[in-house]
């Protein structure tokens, strides 16, 4: 007869010292939680509701956005702290429902990696964004590029 384990058996040995990692990811998803409720709705009411509303999004829009520090920092904020989020909200779900040890450790790998991916990608984006590039059709371009 196989005996059902009792709820939150550990199947680790109690901890013992050392920093509580997982009282501080807990700790990060409310905080961040908190912080991009501000950022992510700041985001859609200028990108979707002030002045033109959505039909205002174009490539000269993103370009003005991205070559203004307060937007750089704003995007970056919500680039590391949503992506930082997702991926460790995703590691609970996995170590939750991955009871195969190669299958956890492929999912988490996997998480680990696209997430660091797109965390420089993006960064490299909101860093070197350039909004008049040479040769562009001036029409499409913001209206700062014809001073250049
Ligand atoms: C308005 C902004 C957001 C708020 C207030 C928020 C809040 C939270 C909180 C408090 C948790 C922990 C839930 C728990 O431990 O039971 C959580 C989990 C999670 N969040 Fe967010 N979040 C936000 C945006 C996002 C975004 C943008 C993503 C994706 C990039 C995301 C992905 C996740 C995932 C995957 C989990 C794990 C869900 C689970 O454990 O079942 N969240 N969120």
């Amino acid at each position: 007869m196989s005996l059902i384990e009792a709820p939150r058996t550990p199947t680790r040995g109690r901890r013992t010292g050392g920093i509580n990692w997982e009282k501080w990811g807990w700790i990060y998803m409310r905080a961040s939680g908190v912080v991009l409720v501000v950022l992510i709705f700041g985001h859609l009411l200028v990108n979707m509701f002030l002045g033109e509303g959505v039909k205002a999004i174009d490539f000269a829009f993103v370009g003005g956005k991205l070559s203004d520090p307060f937007w750089q920092v704003w995007d970056g904020l919500m680039l590391w702290l949503a992506l930082i989020h997702g991926a460790n909200g995703m590691r609970t779900i996995v170590n939750d429902y991955a009871t195969n040890p190669k299958v956890r450790t492929v999912l988490l790998a996997g998480i680990a990696v696209s997430t660091i991916i797109l965390i420089a990608l993006g960064t490299l984006v909101i860093t070197t964004f350039d909004p008049c590039p040479a040769g562009a059709d001036p029409a499409l371009l913001a209206s700062f590029c014809e001073a250049l």
